[in-house]
């Protein structure tokens, strides 16, 4: 089975593991991507925030949460009183998942418009999450946050096996076992939701008011 496993390190902090992920092959999904995109933020951070995987503005800069979705969640954490230096965000999966758009004919004449560049986010497999899940419980033990926020089904399937609904399970506390540890989480929408959404705006505040709740757990 694909597996991170052996390229966890066993010692060293947040750097030892950033560094060791940058070579990870314990799924296909390195062949493809840019680069590997690890979790950013300081080992002491009392919220741990789980995303699905990188897109394409994290594939190209390496960092999580760096496009629109990220700017998104930036707005509702702070509208929710999260400060965004107490959290540690990260992804379920840790490489970027695409396809390329085929090249089309151009209606007229035939001429090829060539393979397109932009490339199209996939959603990660449970084998794929199951792979990746190592770094995810890595990053768990050493930050050992207070609360886990989870953003979406990807991440909480990661988390929390495959029967998690958002729909369900979304903006109340609730305390599971994550990777041997007791823990407090809150799930909530991926904020891509709110930026895809016909009603945006009622989408976000669905967004900020679960964040709320996890704003409340830490006070
Ligand atoms: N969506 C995610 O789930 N994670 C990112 O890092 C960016 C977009
Ligand atoms: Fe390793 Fe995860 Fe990347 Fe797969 S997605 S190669 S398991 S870091």
């Amino acid at each position: 089975a694909y597996t991170a496993e052996p390229f966890v390190p066993q010692r060293g902090g947040l750097a030892a593991l950033r560094k060791a992920a940058a070579e990870c092959h314990g799924c296909p999904l390195h062949r493809d991507a840019t680069q590997t995109v690890f979790g950013t933020g300081d080992t002491d951070a009392r919220v741990l925030i789980v995303g699905e995987q990188p897109g394409d503005q994290e594939d190209r800069q390496g960092k999580p949460f760096v496009g629109p979705a990220g700017r998104l969640l930036d707005r509702a954490l702070a509208e929710a009183g999260i400060d965004p230096g107490q959290t540690y965000v990260t992804n379920a999966v840790k490489h970027f998942k695409f396809t390329i758009p085929h090249s089309r004919l151009r209606s007229s004449g035939g001429t090829p418009i060539g393979p397109g560049k932009r490339r199209i986010h996939k959603s990660p497999s449970l084998r794929e999450m199951t792979a990746c899940g190592p770094w995810l419980a890595a990053e768990l033990a050493v930050v050992d946050p207070e609360l886990i926020v989870v953003l979406g089904a990807t991440a909480g399937k990661a988390l929390l096996g495959s029967s998690f609904r958002v729909t369900q399970q979304r903006g109340t506390l609730l305390e599971e076992e994550i990777h041997g540890r007791r823990t407090r989480l809150v799930a909530t929408i991926h904020p891509s939701a709110a930026l895809r959404a016909d009603d945006r705006e009622a989408v976000y505040q669905g967004l900020v008011s679960d964040l709320k709740v996890a704003a409340r757990a830490l006070d």
